[in-house]
């Protein structure tokens, strides 16, 4: 099982991404074609237009993997591919190119959930990582808070109501003027700011300890900045950013130590492109040593998009028997358990 190689096909979102990986963790290759630029010109992804470039780039992207891993598609044990939740067009992308590729071959395929995707990046570079553990999946798409029960079991803790936390931060940086994607941008401008100079509610839902609500503190950002705007006083847009990020990043740091307290777990795992947010890690960190609970994440280029992540997760439904058959459908919200 060790040498299983696996092709692994990613297009959920704006990202062409293909990688191959060997034995769950070793990563021999991980290519990424990011749309990021065409999008930015529409301040947001253009589901259509996504679509349109995953066919376009999805050959090139998949003949590079296998060329800079050092293979053929005969080195190659099983393709596996996301089926969602995602955009609807650019998940058909991937599913249609990964059953034709399995066809032709006659390679077992595999349906991967984006999500645990996510989750399973942090087994490429955390060898001692090993489930049950508790994982917070903060991204453009999606807020879970999960009970990893085992390598193929989830159990979903908590979840936003609305907003993903990335969106947030995406339309907090439009309406400041930062751009797309705001995530990085909120992140580099908060970091020249005062997080305590407003305060922004916290993301919190009354009926749910677990549940998140991302809108609302969205909503009080452009309040606040309609307000200012009305009363002719200027914003200073790195105290907002700042204070914005904190709010988000406070009540997600919360909810991870609550759920760690409740089921006893000793582990953390951070995933999905908001992992990348440097004071969401450096607040799980504090929290973590202060709980004495340890805490993983992946590097960047493992917490965005990417196929390597769909790959690792495909390792662990290889070895559980858990394959596709040509039925494999694009699901644009299939829940995670
Ligand atoms: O995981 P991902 O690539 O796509 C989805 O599955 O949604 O996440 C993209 C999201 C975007 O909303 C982007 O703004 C956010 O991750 N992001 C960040 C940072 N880097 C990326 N958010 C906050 N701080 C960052 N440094
Ligand atoms: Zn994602």
């Amino acid at each position: 099982m060790s040498d299983i190689r696996i092709l692994a096909i990613e297009s959920s979102c704006d990202e062409t991404a293909a990688a191959v990986v060997e034995g769950g963790r070793k990563v021999l290759s991980n290519v990424i074609y990011s749309q990021i630029d065409l999008h930015t010109l529409y301040g947001g992804v253009v589901p259509e237009i996504a679509s349109r470039k995953h066919i376009e780039k999805i050959n090139p992207v998949i003949e590079k993997a296998l060329s800079e891993a050092g293979c053929t598609l005969s080195d190659i044990d099983a393709i596996a591919v996301t089926y969602g939740p995602g955009l609807v067009g650019p998940l058909l992308v991937g599913v249609a190119e990964a059953k034709a590729i399995a066809f032709a071959t006659g390679l077992p395929l595999i349906g991967v959930h984006h999500i645990k995707g996510h989750i399973c990046a942090n087994y490429i570079e955390h060898e001692d990582l090993k489930p049950p553990f508790i994982s917070l999946v903060v991204s453009g798409g999606h807020t879970h808070l999960v009970r990893v029960v085992d390598y193929c079991t989830y159990e979903v803790i908590g979840r936003t109501r609305d907003d993903a936390a990335g969106e947030a931060f995406d339309k907090v940086a439009r309406a400041i003027g930062l751009g797309y994607p705001g995530g990085p941008k909120i992140d580099e401008a908060a970091k020249k700011g005062n997080a305590e100079a407003i305060v922004f509610p916290k993301a919190k839902v009354g009926d749910s300890a677990y549940d998140f609500s991302f809108s609302g503190i969205k909503s009080a950002v452009l309040n606040y900045l309609n307000h200012a705007e009305m009363k002719g006083e200027t914003v200073d847009r790195c105290d907002l950013a700042a204070s914005f990020q904190k709010a988000v990043v406070d009540v997600l740091t919360e909810h991870a130590v609550m759920a760690i307290r409740q089921f006893g777990l000793k582990e953390i795992a951070l995933a999905g492109g908001v992992a990348s947010n440097s004071a969401l890690r450096a607040s799980m960190t504090e929290a973590c040593d202060k709980e004495g609970v340890r805490f993983y994440c992946p590097s960047p280029i493992y917490c965005t998009d990417n196929a390597a992540m769909i790959g690792v997760a495909a390792y662990h439904e290889y070895r559980n028997g858990n394959f596709a058959d040509f039925t494999l459908n694009a699901l644009p919200s299939v829940p995670i358990a």
